[in-house]
């Protein structure tokens, strides 16, 4: 086993938007240097961070003290640690903690944790006074090169996820890669999908690398994670800074493995028997697999995503999938999941496809015999 290589160099990332353009700042030791490289950001010094149950523990203290040493007066707000924060009722119970502790319009908030309050402390500083601006400082590694960069925040309603949100940008994001050593082996594996799906997206060199170094991203070493979220971070940033709303099919490829992952995660009931990342590297296999059978992607290409995901431990074969809550899978019910998903339009089903690795596209004219076929042949390895 070789040494993991160390890094202490932060590199920046920047999201062209005009107006609402910004940084990402990704390295290690960050948290204890957001005061200083926020306060030139600040409407005001008054910051309130918005942090889970598991990740205000570990990492609050530090990020608190950070800003109260740059002068910026800090209060905290705690919320459950789970996909269950980003509920109506949770949301509200938020926003009255939030106005409890008197913020004004030059209140910045601060999202310490993963995607789950990222996306729900980003539409709370979205609407809190019609709209206060916002940092984000992602912990997972789905969070630091998806989730936190890109503006799109929400939170989930019975009739599913992410259903009522906002486009709304940060001011800052501050990508602490050290964080990522508490960070349970499961989660970190789940954020990788999300790495890989930039390569399978739009660039074959970055898969070739990832092929080579992903082994190294997840078992801890500095060079090879700093490498992966940057690499990552300026794909989003690119995707983004031409589409920032998705009314091109643009901003749209980031959804590549999505309509199988949403499927996938609405039959397990989105919770913790499938997380979203490892939602989305079975569903880019499919997406794959499923442009393979329609001649659209060599064969040999679809082998090589698939081989990559499952070599790095992701369950990309459904009857892995659950643990001790094993499905019994239908594809007339998958189907039918996929026609809920945001993506669908007039029912017809939107896919992400691909011509090979790096070479994705959005089809809305995917034939549901050979969908149904491929979703049953998959039930049934
Ligand atoms: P998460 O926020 O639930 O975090 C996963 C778990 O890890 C939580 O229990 C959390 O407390 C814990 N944790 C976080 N950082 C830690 C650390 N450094 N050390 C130890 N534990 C830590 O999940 P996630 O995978 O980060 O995010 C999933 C959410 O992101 C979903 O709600 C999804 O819809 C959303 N998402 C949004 C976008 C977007 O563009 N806005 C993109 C992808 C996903
Ligand atoms: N995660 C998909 C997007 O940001 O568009």
């Amino acid at each position: 086993m070789t040494a993991a290589r160390t890094v202490t160099a932060t590199r920046t990332v920047h999201v062209d938007l005009a107006g609402r353009s910004y940084d990402i700042a990704i390295g290690p030791g960050l948290i204890d240097r957001a005061g200083e490289l926020s306060r030139p950001l600040l409407a005001a010094p008054r910051v309130t961070i918005v942090s889970d149950e598991t990740v205000a523990p570990l990492y609050g203290a530090r990020l608190a003290a950070s800003f109260e040493k740059a002068g910026i007066k800090t209060a905290s707000v705690t919320v459950p640690a789970g996909e269950s924060s980003k509920e109506f009722a949770s949301f509200g119970r938020l926003m009255n903690a939030l106005l409890d502790l008197r913020p004004d319009r030059k209140t910045t908030l601060v999202a310490l944790g993963g995607g789950v309050v990222g996306d729900l402390t980003g539409f709370a500083a979205s609407v809190l006074l019609r709209g206060v601006d916002f940092i984000q400082v992602p912990t997972t590694l789905l969070a630091q090169v998806d989730s936190s960069v890109g503006g799109k925040t929400g939170i989930n309603t019975r009739h599913g996820k992410n259903l009522v949100g906002t486009f709304y940008q940060p001011r800052l994001v501050l990508a602490d890669t050290a964080v990522l050593d508490t960070l349970p082996r499961r989660e970190l594996l789940a954020g990788y999908a999300e790495v890989a799906k930039y390569g399978l997206i739009d660039d074959p060199a970055f898969f070739t690398w990832c092929e080579k170094n992903g082994a190294a991203v997840l078992s801890g070493d500095a060079a090879a994670r700093a490498y992966a979220i940057e690499q990552s971070c300026l794909s989003k940033a690119r995707i983004v800074a031409a589409d920032e709303r998705e009314t091109t099919d643009l901003r749209a490829l980031l959804n590549l493995g999505h309509t199988f992952g949403h499927a996938l995660e609405a039959e397990t009931g989105f919770g913790r028997d499938l997380l979203h990342g490892e939602a989305v590297g079975a569903g880019m296999a499919m997406a794959f697999d499923l442009s393979a059978r329609l001649g659209i992607c060599p064969a040999a290409d679809a082998q090589r995503a698939r081989a990559h995901l499952g070599a790095v431990g992701l369950p990309i074969r459904l009857r892995s999938i659950g643990g001790d809550n094993r499905r019994v899978w239908d594809a007339d019910r998958l189907i039918g999941h996929m026609r809920g998903d945001k993506k669908a339009e007039g029912g017809k089903l939107a896919f992400v496809l691909a011509r090979g690795i790096g070479g994705a596209f959005v089809s809305r004219e995917v034939d549901e015999t050979v969908l149904h076929g491929l979703l049953a042949d998959a039930i049934a390895a």
